[in-house]
């Protein structure tokens, strides 16, 4: 008999190629190819030998009822998931392992089955494992059910219908997808070709049955288990759960949302009694923040359609090295070398040879270019020496010109800084002004207008409009 085929698959992008090689020639990372069988001839797809029906085209302009989705009651997951659940609909939770994904979909399941029929298939947990953190979490008493499995064709059996004295499922979470194994398969759980026919599986029976499928994915860094790229384009949402180990808070974010918003954000602090939501995040990120720091800085910064606030912190020092370092915790490094770079060009601050660090508190990631100036300003300030005022937030993209730019949505950024008893606010100039606010607001256009307002102690310069209205 023939060898089976296998290939060279990589653990990091799912790209296959016949020779083992040390670097992935498709995404180019190292060491993540891994020899995996090639599927069965059969089994390459559903269409397998079978002759094509025709297809049964629609007009556009169809009627279609709007979506029943499945809230679960916890807003801030709500919301990431687009307003909630759609029937029918998979999505895939990814986190690094600890994060406390399992925590917060066991609380998500509990609440659901309120309302809903849910079951929790766990391929990491024991029973007793998860029933004592139910425990933990104050849940045991929601009609929620449990199995602990990891093959797939029992899960699909169990899915594909439901004895007819058992309610048919609206919610299937899976934790984890990385644990499942599909039988035919000579590779182990975990690698890409797994996964992917778990997942594809599963999302099959769930489309077909309209049950809500959670999936949950661990991210890995060294690439040996496949990562959430393999599964993305097959699911309808990706919410990643982010956060610090040694941090409380955790940040649901949704990275792709076919039935909602993108960018947005929940916050979530985790506690002993499991996760909580966080209605008011921007004075939980600012709560330990001390006043009067140099190289302290508070920026007005918007996630998805939340405005927040955070402080960044930079230090700066003399250097012990030939070369000078660069660390940077929740922002883009090469952001923070554009940034020092400009403020030495433009603004006349020298920095080139002395270490840099820079750090969003609280374990926040910032992707927003509007941190621009809320950098520059925390640099300006650790390099002068000079504290900003504890009452002022900052916002504002810097060019390459040193040109302070507009960001989006400044009165929403505005109005979250005066909630939160904030007085002034360091933006960039705008045509007619800014409107609506209760704060004194110091317009920019150039960098260098930045540093000197922080050179006079923040005392006001030409460009201040004060706004006294209310
Ligand atoms: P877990 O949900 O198991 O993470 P994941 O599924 O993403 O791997 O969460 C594990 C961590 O959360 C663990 O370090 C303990 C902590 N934790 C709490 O702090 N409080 C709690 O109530 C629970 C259930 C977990
Ligand atoms: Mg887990």
């Amino acid at each position: 008999m023939a060898r089976a085929s296998s290939s060279f698959v990589c653990q990091e992008c799912g790209a296959s190629q016949p020779k083992w090689t040390g670097r992935c020639e498709a995404c180019g990372a190292w060491n993540t190819l891994l020899e995996e069988a090639a599927p069965a001839a059969g089994a390459a797809g559903e269409g397998g030998g079978r002759r094509g029906r025709r297809l049964h085209f629609v007009p556009l302009s169809g009627e279609t009822p709007p979506l029943a989705r499945l809230a679960s009651g916890i807003g801030e997951f709500d919301r990431v998931a687009g307003g909630g659940l759609v029937p029918g609909s998979a999505l895939l939770i990814t986190g690094d392992p600890g994060i406390g994904k399992s925590t917060l979909l066991l609380q998500v399941a509990a609440c659901l089955a309120a309302s809903a029929s849910c079951l929790y298939i766990s391929g990491e947990e024991a029973i007793d494992q998860l029933r004592l953190r139910a425990e933990r979490l104050g849940i045991l008493a929601a009609p929620l059910r449990l199995a602990a499995a990891t093959a797939v064709a029992d899960i699909a059996a169990s899915l594909e219908r439901s004895p007819p004295d058992e309610t048919p499922p609206d919610v299937v979470i899976v934790d984890s997808v990385q644990t499942l194994h599909v039988d035919g398969l000579d590779s182990a759980p975990g690698t890409v070709s797994q996964v992917r026919a778990a997942a594809q599986t599963l999302i099959r029976i769930a489309k077909r049955r309209g049950f809500v499928l959670l999936l949950v994915g661990h991210v890995t860094k060294e690439g040996l288990t496949a990562g959430p790229k393999v599964l993305e384009h097959m699911v309808d949402a990706l919410l990643s759960f982010e956060g610090d180990r040694g941090h409380q808070f955790r940040i649901l974010r949704a990275a792709k949302n076919r039935f909602g918003a993108t960018d947005e954000i929940g916050v979530f602090e985790m506690t002993d009694t499991g996760l909580q939501q966080v209605a008011n995040p921007s004075a939980l990120f600012l709560a330990d923040r001390g006043e009067h720091t140099t190289g302290s800085c508070v920026f007005a910064g918007i996630e998805g359609t939340r405005p927040l606030l955070v402080e960044i912190q930079a230090l700066i020092a003399t250097t012990q090295l030939g070369t000078p370092r660069r660390a940077v915790i929740g922002w883009d490094t090469g952001r923070l070398a554009m940034i020092l770079a400009v403020l030495e060009a433009r603004a006349g601050l020298t920095l080139a040879a002395l270490d840099v660090f820079l750090n969003v508190a609280g374990g926040l990631k910032i992707g927003e270019p509007a941190a621009d100036l809320a950098v520059a300003a925390a640099l300006t300030s650790a390099s002068l020496q000079r504290a900003l005022p504890a009452d002022m937030v900052v916002f504002g993209e810097v060019g390459l010109g040193g040109e302070v730019r507009a960001v989006a949505r400044p009165e929403a950024r505005l109005k979250e800084a005066a909630k939160l008893g904030f007085g002034r606010a360091v933006l960039p100039a705008r045509k007619g002004g800014t409107q609506g606010t209760a704060m004194i607001v110091h317009e920019l256009t150039h960098i260098s207008e930045l540093v000197a307002f922080v050179r006079n102690g923040a005392r006001p310069g030409k460009t201040v409009r004060s706004l006294g209205h209310a």
